[in-house]
């Protein structure tokens, strides 16, 4: 594919469409010291633009900024042309409409320089359905972030059908350049991983709420007041490997794997298969990188603190 320049040596981008996220990947590519052209057809884009990343700024000098970053960095453009004119990379944060979606990459395709790697915000569209209209479809991928994509450090890449492997790699290694952490997916799941894997808590949350079973609150307080205060440091494997105590996960599943068949969520358990219970187990161990359950113990209980504190620190209740 040969993208025109290494990610280390990008210093222009262009982010298309310029609302919540676009205005947040704008904000977050100024504070890491790129240039950054935006477009959106808005007629009060700009205003609304400059207003965000005044209002994340604070912020972001606060986590560190980049030498040399800086808002006078941003150029709005009157033009999608002109916005990726000189562009090495370009982030597309338009509505998720599939149409729309697939008619300006298109045009983005077609005003971008050649092999610079283009990358779509969709929260949930295949890469496959959006390129149908490039010319050049092999430097399309998805670059899914999460909201603020100024704070939230994980960004999800996957090409599709038609995308070269080299424009995936590329995209991956630019976007740990730029700061994020990058999770590389070899195949295209609607809504990825992450939303995948929001969306069945969502759900079982509409549902519990429709049924009269839990209120808004209590939904809310359950995950802030429970699980959520584990989750920024283990994810839900980990989480619940330490929930098998010294037996670690493979105690857990083989302790805990007939309550797969309880009616605990509406969504359907897979059968826990000898092979999956050891997938989970190999995984766990390979996750935990040599750490001892004890040590992961110690590690979860001084992050746990660390959380409480932070939260008690925002809420006014002090540490
Ligand atoms: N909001 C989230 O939490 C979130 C998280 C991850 C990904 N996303 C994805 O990011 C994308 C943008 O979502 P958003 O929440 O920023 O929406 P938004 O409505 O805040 O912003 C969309 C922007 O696109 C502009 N726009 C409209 N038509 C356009 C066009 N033809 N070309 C370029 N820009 C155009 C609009 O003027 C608007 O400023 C979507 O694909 C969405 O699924 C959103």
């Amino acid at each position: 594919m040969g993208a025109p320049v290494e990610p280390e040596s990008v210093r222009h981008v262009a982010c298309v469409g310029a609302g919540v996220i676009g205005g947040g990947w704008v904000a977050h590519f100024l504070a890491r010291g790129y240039r950054v052209t935006a477009w959106d057809p808005a007629p009060d884009a700009e205003q609304k633009l400059r207003r965000l990343v005044d209002a994340a700024w604070p912020a972001l000098t606060e986590l560190g900024l980049a030498p040399g970053a800086s808002r006078d960095a941003l150029t709005v453009t009157s033009t999608l042309d002109e916005a990726v004119a000189g562009a090495e990379f370009v982030q597309e944060s338009a509505p998720e409409d599939l149409e729309l979606k697939q008619d300006l990459l298109a045009r983005i395709d077609a005003a971008t320089p050649a092999g610079v790697v283009v990358s779509s915000s969709t929260s949930g569209y295949g890469m496959t359905e959006m390129q149908q209209r490039c010319a050049t479809p092999e430097r399309l991928v998805v670059g899914h972030p999460f909201n603020p994509p100024y704070l939230i450090p994980l960004v999800e890449v996957v090409g599709g059908e038609r995308t070269a492997p080299e424009a995936v790699r590329w995209a991956s290694r630019f976007f740990e350049v730029a700061g994020k952490s990058v999770i590389t997916m070899d195949r295209e799941v609607p809504g990825f991983i992450a939303n995948r894997l929001q969306e069945a808590l969502w759900r079982e949350a509409l549902h519990m709420v429709a049924e009269g079973e839990a209120t808004v609150e209590q939904i809310d307080a359950s995950i802030t007041e429970g699980p959520g205060l584990r989750w920024p440091f283990l994810g839900p494997c980990l989480t619940f490997h330490l929930a098998g105590g010294e037996g670690g996960m493979a105690h857990m599943l083989d302790h805990f794997g007939p309550s797969l068949k309880s009616p605990w969520t509406r969504l359907e358990a897979p059968e826990l298969t000898a092979e999956l219970r050891d997938r989970m187990v190999e995984g766990c161990e390979e996750t935990a990188d040599g750490r001892s359950i004890a040590d992961l113990v110690a590690d979860r209980d001084r992050a746990v603190i660390a959380v409480l504190r932070a939260v008690r620190e925002v809420r006014g209740g002090g540490a």
